[in-house]
């Protein structure tokens, strides 16, 4: 039996320990806040963003919100951060993605400031977290390492296989495993032999975009498995990248989907908020 990694009660602690330092620092007269920017109006972006605003109330993050149409110009977007930018009541500034077509992502995470870019995603943090240096991580892979850490599970010297190679999930989360001390083998479509790899993880970390995919075969006895992924099944239920009844048994450790990864993503995306807060204001 699997002990289970229970994401949404650690993410409640991270949240509430967040809320009671905000409080503090409002004492202060220092308050928090973080502009959230929606382009359109995707309903899985409304769905997160929605959640993202919720938590600031929840913590007492002030939360600016800009919802601008699907035809916006990439002019107009970049006008905005600009006028963000050099805010200095504003923190954070999130832009949620996919933006449309029509815009240069790259473009655009490169107009936010690195200091308020919260996310993570600015090639300045990228390359901060590449060569070991402080800057803001992007928040479902720094979620994992906390995730991790309390639930005492020890990373130093242990095999790491992650599956995935994303920008914001699989290439980060093999850095900071890395930065922990793991051994590290990163995995991706093309990789050979992946049920053999995989097998050999003392920490499997799937991100890899498919339901249900990681079955049995993939998972060596008493592995700790950490699923990122989150779909819907052919029932309409929520399901990860790993086939969670089948591995469970082989595992000393698994996160759930839903409540394992998923909670812990916003609640670093509020700690980073409060982080750049104390840092740079
Ligand atoms: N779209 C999907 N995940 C994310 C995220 O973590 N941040 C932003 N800004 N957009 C996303």
């Amino acid at each position: 039996m699997a002990k289970i990694i229970d994401g949404k009660t650690i993410s409640q602690q991270l949240k509430d320990e967040l809320r009671q330092e905000v409080a503090q620092l409002k004492e202060q007269g220092k308050n928090c806040c973080l502009a959230v920017i929606q382009v359109g109006n995707d309903p899985a972006s409304s769905v997160y963003v929605g959640n993202k605003k919720k938590a600031c109330t929840y913590i007492g993050i002030e939360s600016l919100s800009y919802e601008l149409p699907e035809d916006t110009s990439e002019e107009e977007l970049l006008a905005l951060i600009a006028k963000l930018n050099e805010d200095k009541n504003v923190h954070g500034i999130l832009c949620q993605l996919p933006l449309p077509k029509h815009m240069d992502e790259d473009k655009v995470i490169q107009a936010i400031d690195s200091k308020k870019d919260v996310d993570g995603f600015h090639p300045q943090n990228v390359g901060a977290l590449v060569i070991g240096q402080e800057g803001f991580v992007s928040c479902t892979p720094a979620g994992i390492i906390e995730l991790l850490h309390r639930s005492g599970v020890e990373i130093e010297g242990k095999h790491c296989v992650v599956i995935g190679r994303s920008n914001i999930v699989g290439k980060p989360m093999s850095l900071l495993m890395l930065r922990e001390n793991a051994t590290v083998t990163v995995c991706h479509s093309r990789t050979k032999n992946l049920p053999q790899i995989c097998k050999e993880a003392d920490i499997l970390i799937v991100a890899i975009g498919k339901p249900q995919f990681i079955t049995a075969e993939y998972v060596g006895e008493g592995a700790v498995v950490i699923d990122v992924g989150i779909h819907r099944d052919e029932n309409n239920k929520l399901c990860g990248d790993v086939k969670f009844d089948e591995v469970e048994p082989f595992a000393s450790a698994i996160t759930p989907v839903p409540g394992g990864v998923g909670p812990m993503t916003i609640a670093m995306l509020m700690k980073n908020c409060v982080e750049a807060m104390k840092l740079y204001s």
